[in-house]
């Protein structure tokens, strides 16, 4: 797809459809008033009416006339005030969904002063998020297998024109197709973590890894049980013991080997990658459990996002860590009360095997710290806990020290994601304490998320933000700005927290 930015008078667009954000409060701007005259007064009527009075994604698609358009597509903003990189994020989703099943190829979308500019967000960043947000919004992660979706789905543009009363026009350009490449990252990820079990198992994780850094000229490296062994991953084996589909440690690099970022910094981002999670021994309930093979979203995720940041900013060093492994009950899983030893040196009480998340990425964090990471963030679908605790919209975390989570969390902001700190509240470590081990991955249900947290804190010396994406990796309804199935989410926090090393 190709993307215009254009500083001109809405009317002189020319497309398919031309989307105009409709705000709640009645709208000040001689340019809107002009394109709602050509419009016959349309847009007037239905907000008097009360048809398209600015509720968030209300909308109305009305025929072009005296313009470029062929049809204009009003939708519902919500309080001008209230517009932010979130909206301007969702809007450009929520156009494209709008226009499922129609056929357009060339898409305009004007924004009005009173949203951008004065007062309010920058033009760039809402730029940056609209164009994201049409790319995000153009995919359906569930057409991946089935037939004849092609009515189904939201237009693919050939042509995305982003229309601003006025700006540099050079530099909006540069901020739209960074959003349309941070879009084309989520996606990446949101197609990867939605496959099934049976077609992405460790190894075709490793084979995606490869052909990303082929792609993006990266260096991979994977390796298998024999070689962790050796490394002393008894963790990371401990969980992949009971399947037939051997794991894979896989690692993406760019960069020089030993190089740091323009801040002295070499950033890890380590991700969750159990391809499905039965729970093993300690077997999971039958209901929801096929939502288990998005277990391996953090992993998706920090690759695509290495693949991003390559296409942004190539040869930054990063490093992408996705430890990969299926957790099945078998006559060679690990059982509960089995001791294994991290590759840390720390000995753990595996007491329930369906703790999995915490035991692969400690030994990735080991891991990473190893090959020279001085800042880490994982990504995990780790617990149950957290979606109850802050359900789809927010993504809960823990970092230390405080201000390298302050950085990422504002990271996230800039991006248009949502995070919460979950303190370290040392107290709950007496109830990890084991007979047998030092302490174990499991200890009821009091404090089950803090503890995830502290489970974590000791595998790691460095800087550090975990991100538990539990709730917010997918959805099970669509919503007027996304398809149900894999969001994508964190994707584009770990790219500009990366960028941010330019
Ligand atoms: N993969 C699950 C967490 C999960 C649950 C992700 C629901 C998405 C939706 C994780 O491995 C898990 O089983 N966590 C347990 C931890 C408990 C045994 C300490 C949980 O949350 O119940
Ligand atoms: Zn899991
Ligand atoms: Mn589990």
């Amino acid at each position: 797809m190709q993307i215009r930015l254009i500083s001109a008078r809405p009317w002189e667009v020319e497309a398919d459809v031309l989307a105009v954000p409709i705000t709640c409060e009645e709208p000040s701007d001689e340019i809107l008033a002009e394109l709602d005259r050509r419009l016959g007064g349309a847009l007037g009527s239905y907000r008097e009416v009360g048809e398209l009075a600015g509720k968030p994604w209300s909308s109305a698609l009305v025929r072009g006339a005296e313009m470029g358009a062929d049809w204009v597509l009003g939708m519902g903003v919500g309080k001008a005030e209230d517009f932010d990189r979130v909206i301007a994020l969702r809007l450009g989703a929520a156009i494209e969904r709008r226009l499922i099943g129609r056929s357009v190829r060339r898409l305009g979308v004007y924004l009005p002063s009173g949203l951008v500019s004065d007062g309010g967000l920058e033009v760039a960043a809402a730029v940056e998020m609209l164009a994201r947000g049409v790319i995000e919004g153009m995919a359906d992660p569930y057409a991946i297998y089935r037939q004849g979706v092609e009515a189904d789905l939201p237009p693919q543009l050939d042509e995305l024109v982003l229309c601003v009363p006025d700006g540099d026009v050079t530099a909006l350009t540069a901020a739209a197709e960074r959003g349309m490449i941070i879009g084309e990252g989520g996606n990446r990820t949101r197609r990867l973590a939605q496959r099934a079990s049976n077609d992405v198992s460790p190894e075709v994780l490793a084979d995606e890894a490869s052909a990303i850094a082929a792609e993006h000229g990266l260096t991979v490296e994977t390796f298998g049980p024999e070689k962790a062994a050796e490394l002393g991953m008894g963790m990371f084996l401990a969980v992949g013991r009971g399947s037939d589909n051997p794991p894979r440690f896989i690692s993406i690099r760019s960069g020089e080997p030993g190089s740091t970022d323009s801040r002295g910094r070499l950033l890890a981002m380590v991700g969750k990658g159990v391809t499905f999670d039965s729970g093993g021994i300690s077997i999971k309930p039958s209901e929801r459990m096929e939502e288990m093979k998005m277990d391996k979203t953090g992993a998706c995720t920090v690759l695509a996002a290495i693949g991003t940041i390559a296409r942004l900013a190539p040869g930054l060093p990063v490093l992408a860590v996705a430890p990969a492994v299926e957790n099945m009950p078998g006559s060679h899983s690990t059982r509960p009360g089995d001791v294994v030893r991290a590759m840390n040196g720390k000995v753990v009480e595996v007491n329930n095997t369906d703790a999995e998340g915490r035991l692969i990425l400690g030994d990735a964090l080991t891991w990473a710290e190893g090959q020279g990471a001085t800042h880490l963030i994982d990504v995990a679908t780790l617990t149950g806990a957290v979606e109850r605790a802050f359900g789809k919209l927010i993504t809960g975390g823990f970092g230390t020290p405080q201000d390298w989570w302050d950085e990422v969390r504002d990271a996230g902001a800039r991006q248009g994601e949502r995070y919460w700190q979950i303190p370290f509240v040392d107290e709950y470590r007496a109830d990890m304490e084991s007979w047998y081990a030092d302490f174990q991955n499991s200890s009821g249900a009091e404090g089950s998320l803090v503890k995830s947290g502290l489970f974590l804190r000791e595998f790691v010396t460095r800087p550090w933000a975990h991100l538990d994406i539990a709730g917010t990796a997918y959805l099970r309804k669509s919503t007027p700005w996304a398809a149900r199935g894999a969001t994508g989410v964190s994707h584009a926090t770990l790219v500009e927290v990366a960028l941010a090393g330019r």
